[in-house]
């Protein structure tokens, strides 16, 4: 069976309603990272980053997963699919992927401040964090995502995961951010590389298959590709 491999991001969420970051409208036109995405953010003011935390796992919650996310998971019929995701969002799971890989972290979980071990998972009925939840141990619980600053620990797994793509594809990323956007460079030599956006992406490798499409529609047109070949 052949290792199809996806690297996701936030216009992987796009058409379930959940906001990207740098199209326009986007989460970073609303927000200044380092007032909710950084530590510093964090420490000068907490109740501003578990607001705003709270308000995306909220909407993540509500939403639904897309006919791209289910694309993926009906894809594990015929191939063997490893996705990696910059989401924080559960969607990738919720349409039945079996194999999902969050670089940036999870908002259904959130975890204590003083042992990065204590990790506690919300549900849609317990979805938020205020100040004084506190961990076992007694520390304030802050949400398990990644913020700029701070280490990628799944960054080598996903490197490992990439290296043995028989296929790679990537979906709703603006190959913006680092370590992620530089998991392109681990393909092996002549793996094909499939790039699905409705905008134009710069990437460095050669020979990328483009689809111009959102994520709905570029992954069924994906599907018909492989089908063909
Ligand atoms: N289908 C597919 N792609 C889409 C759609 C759609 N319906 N709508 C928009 N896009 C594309 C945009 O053209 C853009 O290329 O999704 C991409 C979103 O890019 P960003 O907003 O930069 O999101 P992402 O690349 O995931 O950001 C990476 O940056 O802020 C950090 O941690 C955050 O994980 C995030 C990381």
């Amino acid at each position: 069976m052949k290792h199809i491999v996806v690297l996701t991001g936030a216009g992987m969420s796009a058409e379930s309603g959940i906001a990207t970051f740098r199209d326009s409208g986007g989460l970073w036109e609303q927000y200044a990272i380092e007032d909710v995405a950084t530590p510093e953010g964090y420490r000068r003011n907490p109740q501003l980053v578990l607001d705003f935390y709270n308000a995306r796992r909220k909407a993540a919650f509500d939403a639904k997963p897309n006919k791209g996310h289910v694309g993926l998971a009906e894809m594990e019929a015929g191939y063997k699919v490893s996705v990696i995701t910059q989401n924080v969002d559960d969607l990738h799971e919720r349409a039945g992927s079996t194999s999902v890989l969050h670089l940036h972290g999870e908002l259904s979980k959130v975890r204590s401040t003083a042992d990065p071990s204590l990790i506690y998972t919300l549900t849609r009925d317990n979805w938020e964090i205020k100040l004084g939840d506190k961990c076992e141990k007694g520390s304030q619980l802050r949400p398990h995502i990644v913020w700029f600053g701070e280490a990628v620990p799944m960054i080598e797994k996903a490197v490992e995961i990439v290296h043995t793509a028989d296929i790679l594809v990537v979906i709703g990323t603006s190959l913006n951010v680092y370590p992620a956007a530089g998991l392109l460079n681990y393909v092996r030599s002549g793996t094909p590389v499939y790039l699905i956006d409705p905008n134009d992406v710069s990437v460095h490798q050669p020979d990328v298959c483009f689809i111009k499409k959102g994520a709905s529609e570029g992954v069924a047109e994906l599907r018909n590709i492989l089908k063909s070949k």
